[in-house]
């Protein structure tokens, strides 16, 4: 959370790093700043509370000139959305300036230190502390500031990826990280540095992925120069992003989201064409590396947070079902502080469509020091969850910017269930018969979604008699109660409005005491192996009146009579019912927060990337 975005080179500085901002606004939107060093040395700071267009709007008849300048976008951890609160700080001497993505856990005990020589605080962020202790370490020995900055982070526990600038170095940027993501871009005639690398791309592919506990010095006209925080020199590596600058736009659609909920055949495609040989057939990326780790699995772990968790909820039905290996699925935040038992012969499945989210990072730590092998699942190529796992599948969806994720979420369910495929297959559990059924289901999928999008505008109109429900239920059971999860979950995100999913049948234990004439109840009920329990289910609903919306099989009568919405789904395999039955309820999400005039691409509280825990 919180981007950071900076530029030194010929050019002027602000136009990068507004456009920069923009780019990361789905990392955090409470306030943004920028600061700049001018043809004149001054060290020029303007900040606004909100969006980024409200910065663009307050340093209007500003001078916002300068080759080299930091910039930020926020999403608030200590202290309130606020100007006084706003990246960047400055140092009591008024010459640096600093952005932080991140937490300091020890501020507390550096800021007493810091007041006791005299140091005032503006701000109630942890952030401030950093450019303090930078200013003391300078002041005080007389180094230089790649230097001060390293023995400043020394002191320093908790998460952060930061940018520095000097106005008594004007032609310097330092930057480091230690659990927040930080990249570097090289081009002929400048030097960029993002928390990652969509607002480099448009000017060069060549990036650096800065490494927990690195400080780069960002010198005009030099190469990078990277060192530990000890300042021992480090060799990297430039590697290439293969993001084009087209798939960072909406491309005429009113949002990120919609933009990318219509993706979805195409990014499928895509996805499975990662996971196919030549030939045709199921190859995992990296199977090589993991086959026999997941042959001779006695379990598997799946990790992960939010929407990327009902992804493995779908993976524990698909594995057990077809490769007949035990399955336990894990909160990352619960797990990493547990005393999970942990062994060698586990392997942990880490699913994470931005590979930064801090708590799916800590529980990958903590299964790897046990001796898991990890086996991860992500779409940014690059981020640190891909790094520090044993072998990774990429879903190559492109870049996903809206909040509520969609994309990525299809692509995680289809390669989860490729993987489980291509084990059952290997390890004997799955027949030839069953396999080669289920992958040819498979390929039509890009094919079934795109006939679904043809309701978008009946769902649109649908969507308006939720507007004014307080509430929702959503039910599902087998492979379908985790899209009753999520369906319940891209509502409440992006609309507000409180709903909740549940295995069907858990209904008369409790929540059925909440139905009533005016509580939509969203039923995701093809014609799948549980159907005709569902139907049970959905009829107990409606005899306590409850209203349904209900999502089913093309041709399906039996449960459109007893809803007053009914969305279609083809017909299909159990395992692949849940790619196609979450695309409606992502249009109806999408629809009902439109239709409360929400902010659909950047809902209140969220931020896309959960880089602190
Ligand atoms: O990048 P990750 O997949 O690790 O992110 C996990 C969650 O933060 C994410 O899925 C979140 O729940 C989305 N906002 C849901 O739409």
């Amino acid at each position: 959370m919180c981007g950071i975005v900076g530029y030194i080179g010929k050019a002027q500085a602000f136009p990068v790093l507004i456009k920069g901002l923009h780019r990361l606004e789905y990392r955090g939107y409470d306030s943004a700043g920028v600061a700049l060093i001018n043809d004149r040395g001054s060290l020029n700071i303007y900040k606004a509370k909100g969006k980024v267009e409200e910065l663009e709007l307050a340093v209007e008849e500003q001078d916002i000139t300068g080759s080299v300048g930091i910039a930020h976008t926020r999403w608030a951890t200590h202290g309130e959305p606020s100007t006084r609160n706003a990246h960047p700080h400055c140092s009591r001497s008024e010459r640096l300036a600093l952005v932080h993505n991140g937490i300091i856990e020890n501020y507390e005990s550096l800021r007493k230190e810091l007041i006791l020589k005299g140091y005032g605080f503006r701000s109630d962020t942890d952030t401030e502390v950093l450019v303090q202790l930078i200013d003391d370490v300078l002041t005080s020995t007389g180094t230089d500031l790649f230097a001060a900055v390293r023995t400043a982070l020394q002191r320093v526990t908790g998460a952060y990826a930061i940018a520095v600038i000097d106005k008594q170095n004007p032609k310097q940027i330092v930057a480091a990280r230690k659990g927040s993501p930080l990249v570097v871009g090289i081009s002929n005639d400048a030097l960029y540095l993002a928390s990652d690398a969509t607002p480099i791309a448009e000017y060069t592919s060549d990036i650096i992925y800065l490494d927990n506990e690195q400080v780069a010095l960002l010198e005009e006209g030099q190469q990078p120069i990277v060192s530990t925080l000890k300042g021992e020199q480090v060799t990297y590596t430039i590697r290439h992003t293969d993001i084009a600058v087209g798939q960072l736009e909406k491309n005429g659609f009113e949002h990120y989201m919609l933009k990318e909920i219509f993706e979805q055949p195409d990014t499928l495609q895509q996805a499975m064409q990662g996971c196919m040989s030549a030939a045709g057939d199921i190859q995992m990326p990296d199977w090589d590396r993991c086959k026999q780790r997941f042959l001779n699995a006695d379990r598997i772990l799946l990790t992960a947070c939010g929407t990327s968790w009902h992804a493995a909820l779908i993976a524990k039905y698909a594995i057990e079902q077809f490769a007949h290996i035990p399955c336990e699925v894990e909160y990352a935040s619960e797990f990493r502080y547990r005393q999970p038992v942990i062994k060698d012969r586990d392997v942990m499945i880490a699913i994470s469509q931005s590979g930064e989210t801090a708590d799916t990072l800590a529980a990958i730590e903590l299964a790897k020091q046990n001796g898991a092998f990890i086996y991860s699942i992500c779409n940014v190529q690059g981020s640190s969850i891909p790094r520090l796992s044993d072998a990774c599948c990429y879903t190559h969806i492109g870049p996903e910017i809206g909040v509520a994720s969609t994309k990525a979420f299809t692509a995680q369910v289809l390669v989860l269930n490729m993987l489980a495929l291509a084990i059952g297959k290997e390890n004997g559990h799955l027949s030839l018969k069953q396999y080669t059924s289920l992958t040819n289901e498979m390929r039509r999928l890009p094919q079934y979604i795109t006939t679904i999008l043809l309701q978008n505008e009946r769902i649109a109109k649908a969507a308006r008699t939720l507007t004014f429900a307080a509430d929702a239920l959503y039910l599902g059971r087998g492979f379908l109660y985790p899209i009753a999860l999520e369906g319940a979950l891209k509502l409440k995100e992006i609309s507000y409005i409180h709903a909740e999913g549940y295995p069907a049948a858990e209904m008369k234990h409790g929540p059925i005491a909440l139905v009533s004439h005016d509580l939509p109840v969203v039923v995701v009920a093809p014609k799948d192996s549980l159907y005709d329990k569902m139907v049970s289910n959905i009829r107990e609903i409606t005899a306590r009146h409850g209203r349904v919306i209900a999502v089913v099989t093309e041709g399906d009568t039996q449960v459109r009579d007893i809803s007053e919405l009914t969305m279609t789904v083809p017909p299909t395999a159990d395992c692949w019912y849940p790619i196609l039955t979450i695309i409606p309820l992502q249009l109806l999400a999408y629809h009902v927060a439109v239709a409360k005039d929400c902010n659909v691409d950047q809902p209140r509280n969220l931020a896309k990337s959960v880089t602190v825990e």
